[in-house]
């Protein structure tokens, strides 16, 4: 692709300077591509009404064209256009969470260009709650179709940094607001079908949905209306969040075995001449490349997850060994994202 001139500007997160947002907005609104922060990740946004300006997120990122772009609003009133209808539950949800990390599945008006929706009848919206975010939809006037602003198959950035790693060059703008609240993408909830489903654990929790509803919801995947089973949440089949490194999840309750596997596999590894990272809560009792210790608190293991990663990569580790993790909360999406990071997983019952 050819290369483009990015502009790098820093922004207050809490009061976002108008001059430049108003620039940004202006790259928006030429069909061009804006790197902003949301309280999830940072998202490589661009005019999700303008189907070539949405074409070149798939370019920028090496999207698969397959996997559908969820499109940002500023206010819960902007959604009926849209949308066809809101489902059961919606409304409650919506009232509780936006603006926040719950991406809603809803049938999808024909504004919607079918490049966003990846050729579904469906469309995937929600509010950010960041004021940079909010403000560049409101200076823009219209809704941005954004994906996480990393290379495709890359960890979600966090920061500015690791969007400039990415994309540097291949778009035209990115605003820095610091680090990221939350640390992983939002909640994807699917209503559509009998059973609510989540097709990516997020921000908003299983608890928090049910806490809401009453429903406990699955975690599943979307089917189409057609008779096939073709998957409506495709991002989740593709393979997601990798570092450069080989991740090894190893899941094992009892602490004792944990330290026997731990050793076993830092040893294999140091005979193959490998450089050993782990990425867990106490410090290892064995000698490895590089260590990177978990806090107790689930929100900051999620906060930090992906700079992790990328930080292992910076130092050219070549495995990164990780313990098991609760599921419950916001564990259950930490979880999600070390197993899709994972290309081994050891488990002793
Ligand atoms: O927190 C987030 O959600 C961030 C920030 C930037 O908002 N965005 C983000 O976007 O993570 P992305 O594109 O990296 O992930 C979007 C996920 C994918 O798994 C995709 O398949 C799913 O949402 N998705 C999008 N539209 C969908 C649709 N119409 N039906 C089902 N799943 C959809
Ligand atoms: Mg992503």
């Amino acid at each position: 692709m050819i290369l483009k001139k990015t502009i790098i500007e820093k922004v207050d997160p809490i009061r976002p300077q108008k001059s430049v947002i108003t620039r940004a907005a202006k790259i928006i609104n030429s069909g061009g591509l804006v790197v902003f922060p949301t309280e999830t990740v940072y998202g490589l946004g661009a005019n999700a009404l303008d189907p070539v300006a949405s074409q070149s997120i798939f370019t920028a990122k090496n999207r698969p064209p397959d996997n559908p772009l969820i499109v940002h609003i500023s206010n819960k009133l902007e959604l009926d256009e849209y949308i066809l209808e809101k489902p059961k539950f919606s409304e409650l949800l919506i009232d509780r969470y936006w603006p926040g990390p719950l991406t809603l599945i809803f049938r999808k008006s024909p504004i919607i260009p079918n490049i966003v929706t990846a050729g579904t009848k469906y469309v995937a919206i929600r509010v950010p709650n960041h004021p940079v975010a909010l403000a560049l939809i409101k200076e823009s006037g219209v809704p941005i179709a954004a994906p996480s602003a990393n290379l495709s198959g890359r960890p979600s950035p966090t920061t500015a940094q690791h969007s400039i790693q990415d994309l540097y060059g291949r778009v035209d703008m990115i605003l820095d607001s610091g680090p990221t609240d939350i640390g992983l993408e939002s909640t994807v909830l699917n209503l559509l079908e009998k059973k609510p489903s989540i097709l990516r654990p997020g921000g908003i929790t299983r608890e928090d949905i049910f806490e809401t509803i009453s429903v406990r919801p699955t975690l599943g995947y979307l089917k189409s209306e057609s008779s096939s089973e073709k998957v409506i949440s495709p991002g989740t089949k593709h393979p997601h969040y990798h570092p450069k490194a080989k991740v090894i999840l190893l899941d094992i309750k009892n602490i004792e075995s944990l330290e026997i596997e731990l050793a076993k596999q830092i040893l294999i590894y140091r005979q193959l001449k490998k450089s050993i990272g782990i990425l867990g809560f106490e410090h290892s009792k064995l000698k490895v490349d590089m260590e990177i210790l978990l806090d107790k608190d689930y929100n900051k293991i999620a906060r930090s997850l992906f700079d992790s990663f990328r930080r292992f990569d910076d130092k050219k580790i070549d495995v990164i060994l990780i313990p098991r993790m609760s599921s419950k909360q916001i564990g259950l999406a930490i979880t999600d994202r070390i197993t899709r990071a994972a290309s081994q997983i050891i488990k002793v019952i």
